[in-house]
């Protein structure tokens, strides 16, 4: 109980904390700080710090045994905590203006990074998309090379202060390659303009091909999530549970997992239907005369699906419930692939419906009732 609420609440602190003390370094450095407001802020900053590394050491008690120790400290998210702690005691011991210390606590601006998810995804798409990004980079260091020798050649002579040797062309590559173009350093030779336009281009076209890489690589990762969970989920619903696996991934790519609390009504009687439901858990109920209380591992909502027809019945979620949802295009294609799998739903939706027109029948068979006051003075 007191873990769970530590963990809610020490991201929020976390950061708390880090938006403080990095305030408190920004302010330091201004010019109209006086001694004792600088005395004060790095008061701030040494509390803070104080904070942020028992919460660290709280985190590493909290874990069990030294290897999982070493193996957070070695994590990306150990590094940055590390680094925190080492941060002002760093400062202290190796600056000799006062108050440059308190810079070495920029590092915490990485704890707000150290509890999002994001963190960890942004790392294993860097880990995937390394190869496709070393590529450019090589293809970058080339091009940057490449650029800072021609300038040299084409320039040196006209320009000996800034293209005077292959190091200073660089500072005119680099700033070229990025498109970024301070303009304090511009060829003025034909060729030289001409070597500008072409890295220029090289470098537009460089940055294109690595976002695009990264872009491709986080959408691709999301992905792979999204089918990991949707497979938990479906390997809970016995349903699927006889099919085999590349059946199941099949299946997994058309589902769209979706969380309903108490009460949503998740299909209302008349509506036309694009989307059939399966429970994975929870409880959701069919409002017919007599209710159908469907529990996990049940589908709902096929009726419409496969006859066409309007919803049948209203179905309320009667517990906060977790559904697979099923659209009707993707139905049609399972039905081409898996035409056994679609066979079991279409007979159980013509007993459902056999069953509905059976209670419908037996209540139009009831003898309408007699009105009370003729019943009761003949
Ligand atoms: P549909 O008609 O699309 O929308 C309402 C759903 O309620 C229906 O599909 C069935 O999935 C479900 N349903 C209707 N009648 C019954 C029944 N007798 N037993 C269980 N589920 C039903």
């Amino acid at each position: 109980m007191i873990n769970g609420l530590w963990s809610a609440i020490a991201p929020a602190l976390s950061n708390g904390l880090t938006t403080v003390g990095l305030l408190a370094m920004i302010l330091d450095t201004s010019p109209v700080i006086g001694d004792q407001l600088h005395r004060f802020l790095t008061g701030v900053v040494s509390v803070v710090w104080a904070a942020i590394t028992a919460g660290v050491l709280l985190d590493l008690r909290r874990m069990h045994g030294r290897e999982s120790r070493l193996a957070h400290l070695a994590s990306a998210e150990g590094l940055i905590d590390v680094a925190s702690v080492l941060s002002l005691p760093l400062g202290w011991l190796v600056t000799s203006e006062p108050g440059d210390a308190l810079l070495f606590v920029l590092v915490w601006s990485l704890r707000y990074i150290r509890h999002t998810a994001g963190l960890a995804l942004f790392w294993r798409v860097m880990q995937r998309s390394r190869t496709a990004l070393l590529s450019i980079a090589s293809l970058f260091v080339a091009i940057f090379f490449a650029a800072s020798t021609l300038a040299f050649v084409v320039e040196r002579h006209s320009q000996p202060d800034a293209f005077g040797s292959i190091p200073r062309a660089m500072w005119w590559a680099i700033v070229t390659i990025t498109t970024t173009g301070y303009g304090d350093v511009v060829p003025v030779s034909l060729w030289g303009r001409l070597l500008g336009g072409w890295v220029m281009v090289g470098g537009v076209v460089m940055f294109a091909l690595w976002a695009g890489i990264i872009a491709t690589a986080f959408a691709e990762e999301l992905q792979r999530r999204h089918f990991l969970h949707t497979w938990d989920l479906v390997a809970t619903v016995p349903f699927f549970q006889k099919l085999g696996a590349a059946t199941v991934a099949d299946i997994v790519r058309l589902l769209e997992s979706r969380d309903v609390g108490q009460g949503t009504v998740i299909i209302r009687k008349g509506d036309p239907g694009d989307t059939m439901y399966f429970l994975v858990s929870g409880e959701a109920t069919v409002q017919l005369a007599e209710p159908v209380v469907l529990q996990p591992g049940s589908f709902f909502g096929e009726m419409a699906l496969l006859f066409g027809a309007p919803r049948s019945a209203t179905v309320v979620a009667t517990a906060p419930s977790v559904l697979l949802v099923l659209d009707i295009a993707d139905l049609r294609e399972l039905a081409g692939r898996r035409p056994e799998l679609v066979d079991l739903i279409e007979a159980e939706a013509r007993r459902r419906s056999a069953e509905n027109a059976k209670a419908v029948a037996s209540a139009a068979a009831v003898p309408a009732a007699v009105p009370l006051e003729t019943a009761s003075h003949p």
